[in-house]
């Protein structure tokens, strides 16, 4: 018998089994391999991190230094080779540009050359953006630090590393959300990784999902100032638009990743980020009001992207690249996605029902 239930955008339908992570929409929680997102973001750096996702333990001291060199030495080898290479056509995105730069890589890259090539296209495509020459790696500094310092073509202070790094950490990993989805399909065909990450890397890039911190950022400067967030809101949402930021498929409270991501910013506090940050919660506050009397039916609340925005912009990072810098993360995960499935998945290869025209003769 054919089956006729359709679950469009495939909603609670689990597909697969992971020991990665665990996403409790009701709750609020996201475990990462054992261990709470909180535990992690802020406490241990993107390079145990990484490890923890691809071989299933934080590492001891010895592995963690090797993996920081692994790192260091590939971001080497990518700015050589993408040095090697014309730049991206005019007018070709970030996005493009990272897909483009990962495309590179041969089919036998490991997920270090991947992670280590994403970070050195984000930080061309930082310095191209503001009109100038990218920095090499130095592969002496920590993943984090070496990210931010290219990215901004300056030394960065040790606070702002590891705000960078609670960030990566804090995105690295998150369920069966689409680009990971898009990742795992790919990986089940028996494809190789380099082909399944820039997969994932493709899903980015639309607005509903990794493609909204850049648009948070443009609201909150629309709002400007506190006092005018209630009557933005209703305007956006008069006109029939989406409040970025706001909302997620599996979480009905608010993400916890905006609460590890917010803690990260007021620790690192400044005059300007306790600005910035007062007027973001206003403008949550709004929309979590507004959003409510909508739509009374649905919790839509506050996603990581909300306070990506505001910690990317804190680093002065430009709005263009934030979609980049969470593939710079989320690739560990991507990776990390793609062995399971090699190891353990089938190929996915799921049904459509039918709705087109009856069968038919061709007119004669
Ligand atoms: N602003 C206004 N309305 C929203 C909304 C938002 N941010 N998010 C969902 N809704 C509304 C939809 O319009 C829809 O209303 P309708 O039933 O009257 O048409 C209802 O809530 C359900 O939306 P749906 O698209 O089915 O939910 P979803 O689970 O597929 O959506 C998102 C999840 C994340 C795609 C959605 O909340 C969204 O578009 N958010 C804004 C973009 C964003 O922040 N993306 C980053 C996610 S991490």
């Amino acid at each position: 018998m054919t089956n006729t239930e359709v679950f469009e955008g495939l909603e609670q339908v689990v597909v697969a089994r992971t020991r990665l992570s665990q996403v409790d929409g009701q709750g609020g929680h996201l475990t990462i391999a054992g261990y709470p997102i909180e535990e992690l973001a802020g406490r241990v750096g993107f390079e145990d991190m990484a490890l923890l996702l691809l071989t299933g333990a934080l590492p001891d001291a010895a592995t963690r230094r090797a993996q920081q060199s692994a790192l260091g030495r590939e971001r080497v080898l990518a700015h050589t080779r993408l040095c090697a290479r014309a730049a991206p056509p005019l007018g070709s995105d970030v996005m493009s540009a990272l897909r483009s730069a990962l495309s590179l890589l041969p089919p036998n890259a490991t997920p270090t050359a991947l992670l280590a090539t994403a970070a050195v296209a984000t930080a061309r495509s930082c310095r191209e953006a503001a009109g100038e020459e990218s920095l090499s790696p130095n592969p002496e500094l920590g993943h984090a630090a070496d990210l931010l310092r290219t990215a901004l073509g300056r030394d960065v202070a040790l606070e702002e590393a590891a705000l960078l790094d609670a960030y990566l950490v804090t995105v690295a990993e998150h369920g069966f959300n689409a680009s990971t989805f898009a990742t795992r399909v790919v990986a089940s065909t028996g494809a190789d990784l380099v082909a399944a990450v820039v997969s994932g890397v493709s899903a980015l890039s639309g607005p509903l999902h990794g493609g909204a911190p850049g648009p948070v950022l443009d609201l909150l400067d629309r709002v400007g100032s506190k006092e005018r967030a209630t009557a933005v809101i209703r305007a956006e949402l008069a006109a029939g638009r989406r409040i970025v930021g706001m909302g997620h498929r599996v979480y009905r409270v608010r993400d916890p990743r905006a609460f590890v991501l917010e803690r990260a910013i007021r620790r690192f506090e400044s005059a300007d980020t306790s600005a910035r940050l007062e007027l973001a919660r206003a403008v949550e506050a709004a929309a979590e009001t507004e959003l409510a009397a909508a739509h009374p039916e649905r919790a839509l609340k506050a996603n990581v992207e909300f306070y990506t925005a505001v910690l990317l912009d804190t680093l002065s990072l430009p709005r263009t690249v934030f979609t980049a810098f969470f593939a710079c993360a989320r690739i560990a995960g991507y990776s990390a996605h793609y062995a399971e499935q090699r190891a353990e998945g089938r190929l996915i290869r799921p049904s459509a029902l039918y709705v087109g025209p009856r069968a038919q003769s061709p007119a004669a």
